[in-house]
This record gives structure tokens, sequence and C-alpha cells, in this order.
């Protein structure tokens, strides 16, 4: 059993570990000065059958499905490809009419749970090639795929996963930057730049990780609330839901992720004083989609106010609008819209890791959960 390093239990160690995961999982397959990513003796699919890909099948279960969620933004941005993401367990019933020309990409911290391997077996039996992007060397999943993408994360110990999730948007962006290269949708000085944001990556969690002590004191004065609502638009939405998962999986909370969006149309009538609203409102200046989205979740917590809630927001460095509406204010770094999940999770596992520290509760093996469900 590996050690705790000095941490009080594994989950805080493993959140601790997210810079050194991203390092060792992008450093050596990216080239600074090309801008380029060297992934192909991983992906073992030749360049001419990736240009006629028509479309990615994204599968996965628990925290990996919410690491699909923000990659089908990646596949979609960058490399132009229409990417579909499934639960796991739900993929066989919905009869995929899927085929050659397609790519399953199955995703599992362990590479042993049950019905994401079933998913890769359906697919490969339909015709389909796969890719496989797990966190155990020469796990089943892993021996099965057509190509392997190993997440360099590091035993992940604690049952609610954290370091495998960030390393595995890392490894999807990998994998979209790559596809996009391929099929020639990706200019130089675009790649260069994309290469600069990776490589910038490591640091800014490790600044990001400095939010642990607000976190706990957040954790102090939310940990009897029995419901919590996660909000986020477009590729942020998948942190909202795997924030509330964090929050469920070690504290028993019951907690929800919902884009923000559609929470206009039904959740928002169960937003008052009892039921503390996490928003995550980053922005990125130099992307007009995002400020567009930073306005309308402005006017959301305005709208929240207005009904009592108590709001703890994200927002990005440097905002000055955000602290004035929602009572707490976690700041992180900048980041291009598609690589900020990776920071933002960060202080939603910290939250939801205090908050079972505050309740007494066995953080590293919550009631009821194992690492890898190997039944189907
Ligand atoms: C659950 C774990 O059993 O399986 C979660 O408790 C995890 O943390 C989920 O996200 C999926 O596991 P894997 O190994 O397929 O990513």
């Amino acid at each position: 059993m590996p050690d705790k390093n000095g941490f009080p239990h594994f989950m805080l160690k493993e959140i601790f570990e997210q810079p050194q995961g991203l390092r060792d999982t992008i450093m050596p397959r990216i080239s600074v000065q090309e801008g380029d990513v060297h992934i192909a003796s991983e992906v073992r699919i030749d360049r001419h059958e990736l240009r006629a890909l028509k479309r990615i099948n994204i599968v996965a279960s628990g925290t990996s499905r919410h690491a699909g969620l923000a990659g089908q933004y990646m596949f979609q941005d960058l490399a132009h490809v229409f990417a579909d993401v499934d639960y796991a367990s739900e993929f066989e019933y919905r009869n995929p009419p899927i085929g050659p020309e397609e790519l399953a990409i199955v995703i599992t911290q362990s590479g042993e749970t049950a019905d994401t391997m079933a998913a890769q077996r359906l697919a490969r039996k339909k015709g389909s090639r796969s890719i496989a992007i797990t966190n155990v060397v020469n796990s089943t999943v892993a021996n099965e795929a057509d190509g392997v993408l190993y997440t360099h994360a590091g035993p992940e110990i604690s049952i609610a996963s954290t370091k495998a999730f960030t390393a595995q948007m890392a490894v999807l962006f990998l994998v979209s930057m790559y596809l996009s290269q391929v099929r020639e949708q990706l200019s130089r000085e675009s790649s260069l730049r994309w290469i600069d944001e990776l490589t910038a990556l490591p640091e800014k969690t490790e600044a990001t990780l400095r939010c642990a002590d607000t976190c706990r004191e957040l954790a102090q004065r939310y940990h009897r609330f029995e419901d919590f609502l996660f909000l986020g638009r477009a590729v942020h939405y998948p942190v909202a839901m795997d924030g509330a998962l964090k929050l469920k999986e070690v504290s028993y909370v019951h907690a929800e992720g919902y884009p923000a969006g559609e929470a206009k149309h039904g959740p928002k009538a169960i937003i008052d004083e009892d039921l503390p609203v996490v928003m995550i409102a980053t922005c990125d200046p130099n992307d007009e989609g995002s400020k567009v989205r930073f306005d309308k979740s402005l006017a959301d917590l305005r709208a929240y106010k207005k009904q009592g809630a108590k709001i703890i927001a994200l927002a990005s460095e440097g905002d000055n609008q955000i602290a004035k509406l929602a009572d707490h204010t976690i700041f992180i770094p900048q980041a291009p819209e598609l690589l900020a999940p990776i920071l933002e999770i960060v202080p939603l596992q910290l939250f939801a890791y205090y908050v079972a520290v505050a309740k007494g509760l066995d953080v590293d093996r919550p009631r009821n959960l194992v690492k890898a469900v190997t039944q189907e």
C-alpha cells in the first residue's frame, strides 16, 4: 500500500499530486518547439483512418464519464469531429448504430469497470475502432483496445477519483489536438499556442491548490447543509457534475450538477437560503463565447441572490464582478476555455474533502462504494 506521505488521507494527497500527474501525462507527449503532439505509437490507428473518422463515441462511468463530457467539447471545437458521450451502463441498451469510420474512446481509471469493458467489446463487435484512456497498465480495458493512452497520475487509492480525472482531461485534450493536426485543422500558430497553455497547466494547478485553506473554511461553514446545486455552462458543466459527485461520494450530502442555462427550467424553483449554489463563473477574456456565457452567469447570480441563495462562486483571477454578487468567491488562474476545467475541479475536490472531514467520515473508504465496479 503506497504511503500517505504525511497527508491525513489519500484523497488529499492525491489532490495535491495533480500538478505532477499533469506534468508526467503531458510533457513526454509534446514538442514545445514544433508545437506537435506525439502519440501515434499509443493511438495505433493510422492517419488515413483518423482522417476518414465520422464520429467519436465516448463511453465511461462515474468521474471518468465527466472527463468524457469535457472531451466532447475538445473534439468538436478542436478537431471538428462529432462526439457523443454515453454512460457505459446504458450503452448497450440504446443499441448504438455504430460501425467503421467511428472511434470508441473508453475512459476508465481502473481499467476493470465491467460496464466500460462491455461497452468497448460491443463497439468493437460492431466494427468500431477503440482507444482506451486508463491509469492502470495492462488492465483488461487497455489490453482489449486498439490504442491505449495511459494517464500517468500514479496509483489512485482513495475511492473518489481526483488526480485521474484531471489527467484524463489532459489526455483527451492531447488526443483532440493530435486528431486536429492529423486532419490538418490546426495551424502551426494555434498548435504552438495550445502547447504553451498545456505546459503552463501544472504550475497553474499548483497555484490553484493555494485555495485549500479557503475551501476548509467554507466546508466548516457549510458542512451541515443537506443539499447543494452545482452549475456550469458549456465545458464547465462537466466540472459542476463532478463537483456534485465528489460531495455525494465522500460526504453523503445530496448534490446535483446541472447545466446553468437549464436551471431556469425547473431547479430554479428549489433555490433558496437552504440550498447553497456553487457556480462556475470563470471567464476567458480572449474568447467571445466565454464572455457571453460570463454575462449570463452574472445575470443568474443576481436572480439567485434575489431568491435568498447562498452562492459560492469560482471566478478567474482579475475578475472584479463575481465577488460583488457571490457570498464567497474562489479565484483560479486564467486559462483558455477548453483547459479551464482542469483547474476548476480542484477547489471543488478540496471542498468535498473538507466537508467529509468536518463530518468525521471515512474519506478514503466511503460507505457503499468501491474503487472499481467489476460486476455489471
Ligand atoms: C466507481 C468509483 O466505482 O467507479 C468512481 O468509486 C469512479 O470514483 C467510477 O469514477 C468509474 O471507475 P473507472 O475506474 O472506470 O474510472
